[in-house]
């Protein structure tokens, strides 16, 4: 720490992301990544021609992008606010919206924690029930900007669409963001709300289902006076917050439903097959309907299953956490990469009884 550091930001406590190994070859479960590459349109959108502009800044409007967008989800590009990762989409949120305070679940994506900090929001938890199943009853009675991750992560459990409804019905005046970064392996978007609720801020990435976790292109979908709030902080902070090659990365992307589809599809059937594996070794794996599983071990701690996997070369996410830290969180691969995780987890569980 320097002597130069603001005592608020010496407050903080960072958001650890899961590691990112650059030289050694590990099977990579720990970050929810896509085990396909981008659509092969990608790759044509990405040219030589595009790299060529690189001399001249992107469209500060994400115009092309947005536009994508809009009409894949039956909106306006006003409706629409394009980002550099939904992590910055999320900035945005916090930083706008959450003058009454923001609250979330005790367990979830721990950015939301590290984003109150920095921007001095009132936080208060909510725990999720012992099943760890989120009630929206729980928030009912709080009056400030409510945040929840739908899928949620670490657990990959959904909420349908109806209860986040009854949250917005039972405050108009409240906002509700509802991060959908999983959404696409099976949970109920609430993308179909949007024209009919204006307290409704839906948050979307790139990086899971359309396989652009390192092109960093997230997206927040909402009323056209939503837009324009973030799009004011996004001006007070970086106008060209989306660099030119995602920005035609992005746009392909999302242009092709069908590459996406077919991703999402095979991801869906590989977890099914793994939950049954791990479930048929004895193994705890909560319902999930994001590209991962939460997944507990008999015998094991999850520190333990974490530790060994890696020295066995994969990968997996483990939060030292009260009430999950008997769990790990392994992403959905290939059915190959998902295969060498079944054989480990059941050489260890063989040599642990
Ligand atoms: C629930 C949730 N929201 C948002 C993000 C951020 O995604 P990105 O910044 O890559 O768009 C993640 C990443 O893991 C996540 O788990």
């Amino acid at each position: 720490m320097s002597r130069f550091l603001s005592p608020r930001a010496a407050a903080l406590a960072p958001y650890t992301p899961g590691e990112q190994p650059q030289d050694q070859a590990y099977i990579k479960l720990n970050t929810n990544e896509s085990p396909f590459p981008p659509s092969p349109k990608v790759l044509q959108a990405v040219s030589r021609a595009e790299i060529r502009k690189l001399n001249l800044y992107s469209d500060p409007t994400c115009g092309r992008l947005n536009a994508a967008l809009a009409a894949r989800y039956g909106l306006q590009p006003e409706n629409v606010l394009s980002a550099n990762g939904s992590d910055e989409i999320l900035a945005f949120a916090f930083c706008a919206f959450c003058g009454k305070g923001a609250a979330y679940a005790d367990i979830t994506y721990g950015f939301y924690k590290a984003q109150s900090a920095l921007f001095g929001v009132d936080t208060t938890i909510v725990p999720l029930r012992e099943d760890f199943t989120l009630h929206v009853d729980d928030y009912m009675d709080f009056p400030g900007t409510i945040i929840i991750a739908n899928p949620n992560a670490p657990t990959g459990m959904a909420v349908p669409r109806s209860e986040i409804q009854r949250l917005l019905d039972a405050d108009p005046d409240r906002l509700v963001i509802v991060d959908e970064a999983y959404v696409d392996f099976g949970a109920e978007s609430c993308v179909p709300m949007i024209y009919r609720y204006d307290n409704l801020l839906v948050v979307q990435t790139m990086s899971k289902s359309r396989s652009l976790a390192g092109g960093r292109v997230g997206y927040a979908l909402g009323a056209p006076e939503l837009i324009a709030d973030l799009s004011r902080v996004k001006y007070s902070f970086n106008p060209y917050n989306v660099n030119r090659l995602s920005l035609a990365a992005g746009a392909a992307a999302v242009e092709d439903e069908v590459y996406f589809q077919a991703c999402c599809a095979s991801i869906c059937r590989t977890r099914a097959w793994t939950a049954g594996e791990l479930e048929s070794l004895g193994c705890t794996v909560l319902p999930s309907q994001a590209n991962f599983l939460f997944v507990r071990c008999p015998g094991l701690s999850g520190g333990a299953v974490y530790r060994t996997l890696r020295e066995n070369g994969i990968l997996v996410r483990w939060f030292d956490s009260p009430r999950i830290r008997d769990f790990v969180r392994i992403t959905i691969g290939d059915q190959e990469q998902m295969q060498s995780l079944v054989d480990q987890l059941a050489q260890m569980l063989d040599a642990n009884a």
